[in-house]
């Protein structure tokens, strides 16, 4: 089925792909693409709306990001946002000036509520700035919709050309009436009707797919994450027992997670689930390694000879799936930055299956509509839910090297640490949690006796994209909690830290 679709016109500001994401959860099927797409293909691309997103650049510089002025004349109606306003100001014969201060964060907004955009939204606001430069002139022909104190134009627009800019940002949550002021924009302004929902995703790939792997043979990687487990859950609807899924049980899950893949993929919905058990070749391997980048290493080359090995059993293949997901799809292709640490996925696998083709059922979904189609193929909220895990697993949570004993320790402190987490309901708004076993052992007492173990630090964070995150203001009383639980009911345990830094400097591994 053809979706209508938002055509995102991507300037590099930092809160693209939430602009992408909130249209969708509108309802509305969007793509985020270059600025510099040339107007052939977004003819060809046939949107319903363009929306322009923010980004660093100042209009005014020489090669600042441009869009083809026939854009304008296309008949399709465009939002311009924060940098993409001033560039609809620019273009169209107004004036963009520059501030000698960034107007940065909440401010009042007064909105003129005939405007098509803001119908219905409350006049005096609350919204969110972040720029330096601002458009002090309208274009010809242009009229303001929305003012703030230092903002002479926080909004103007052309309503009979269809073309609307606004300063400020409609998709961060600080910006009040933000969601209504884009759903005003698609619904009212670009007469969308809202054809994308993750039920209609789910009955067009397994119809698709069904055609495409009628009678062939698909293989898949299952890692015990969401963006795997749900791929696989997608084919599997199509292909029924033609996929055979591997998963490589390294023992370097967390507690209950290698059961339960087995049980909810092969028990439960029945698919044809090959399991490794190499717990004990990976803590040979990693025997005497305490070097972070060489455990990764280690565990990354170790999967994939694994892998290859039951791969050859299964021999070759027609497809192999993988969970590749759209923030991948837009991240590759973009310069190449640092290498802090050097993550490791199923990237390797390509090479060695033996196969014809790759399939990525996920690659237009974002994590959020990933969760949803999972929810929708009837996964439980254990797997779905679950949150970020690093490949390499808990190796990099234990600091130096990786014993059995180390092991069980960490898995039962991090089992609570989940528990009480989940119990005080904070599961929804902390990104990612879980313990570290440090390699510095420090004294303690227990009964009359000495003790002297490792100390055990938990992390916890909230974040938006991994990229920054700040240490997660857990109340008092379930520190308290977590920490007295771990003491009494884990073995070695004998003193419990809690890491208060940001990211950066430091990041969210402690390896
Ligand atoms: P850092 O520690 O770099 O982590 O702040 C950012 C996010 O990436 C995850 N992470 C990994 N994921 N392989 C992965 O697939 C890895 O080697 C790896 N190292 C870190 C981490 O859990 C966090 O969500």
């Amino acid at each position: 089925m053809q979706h209508e679709k938002i055509l995102i016109l991507d300037f590099g500001g930092q809160y693209n792909q939430l602009i992408a994401r909130r249209v969708r959860e509108l309802g509305v099927y969007c793509d985020l693409l270059p600025y510099g797409t040339g107007i052939e293909k977004i003819r060809e691309y046939a949107p319903v709306g363009i929306i322009f997103t923010g980004g660093p650049n100042s209009v005014y510089e020489a090669g600042a990001p441009d869009v083809p002025a026939e854009i304008f004349s296309l008949g399709v109606p465009v939002l311009g946002i924060c940098y993409g306003c001033q560039l609809i100001a620019r273009k169209l014969g107004g004036k963009v000036t520059h501030a000698d201060t960034r107007e940065y964060g909440k401010c009042e907004i007064r909105y003129d509520t005939q405007s098509a955009l803001f119908a219905g939204v409350a006049a005096k606001n609350i919204c969110w700035m972040s720029h330096t430069d601002y458009v002090s002139e309208v274009p010809p022909g242009f009229r303001v919709s929305a003012r703030t104190a230092t903002c002479p134009a926080a909004a103007f627009e052309n309503a009979a050309k269809k073309i609307y800019g606004i300063q400020f940002h409609t998709e961060v949550h600080h910006t009040l009436e933000g969601e209504k002021i884009l759903k005003n924009f698609l619904y009212g302004v670009c007469k969308a009707k809202g054809d994308w929902t993750m039920a209609n995703f789910v009955d067009e790939q397994v119809a698709a797919l069904k055609s495409k792997l009628a009678g062939k043979k698909v293989l898949c990687a299952m890692s015990g994450g969401v963006d795997s487990a749900v791929a696989a859950t997608l084919v599997h609807r199509a292909a029924g027992d033609d996929l055979t899924c591997v998963f490589v049980d390294h023992g370097l899950l967390r507690k209950g997670e290698a059961e339960e893949v087995v049980s909810v993929f092969r028990d439960k919905l029945g698919m044809n689930l090959v399991k490794a058990n190499a717990r004990e070749l990976f803590l040979s391997k990693l025997k005497g390694v305490s070097d972070p980048e060489k455990k990764r290493k280690i565990i990354g080359e170790e999967f994939i000879k694994v892998f290859e090995k039951e791969a050859k059993k299964i021999g070759a293949v027609d497809f192999l799936v993988q969970g590749t997901i759209y923030p991948d799809v837009i991240e590759s292709g973009k310069g190449a930055s640092a290498v802090i640490k050097s993550h490791h996925n199923v990237g390797g696998l390509p090479s060695v299956v033996d196969f014809k083709e790759i399939v990525e059922p996920l690659r237009d979904l974002f994590k959020d509509e990933v969760r949803k189609v999972g929810t929708e193929l009837g996964l439980p909220d254990s797997v779905v839910q679950r949150q970020p895990f690093p490949g390499p697993g808990l190796a990099i949570r234990i600091m130096g090297e990786v014993t059995e004993e180390k092991l069980q320790t960490l898995r039962d402190a991090d089992y609570i640490l989940r528990e009480e987490i989940a119990k005080a309901g904070l599961n929804g708004e902390i990104w990612q949690y879980f313990a570290v076993i440090t390699s510095t052992n420090t004294v303690g007492v227990m009964g009359d006796a000495r003790t002297y173990e490792p100390v055990i630090a938990l992390r916890a964070v909230t974040s938006v994209d991994a990229m920054t995150a700040d240490w997660a203001h857990i109340p008092y009383d379930v520190l308290e909690r977590i920490s007295s639980r771990i003491i009494n009911e884990v073995p070695h345990a004998n003193r419990i830290v809690y890491d208060i830094t940001s990211k950066p400097p430091a990041t969210i591994e402690w390896e």
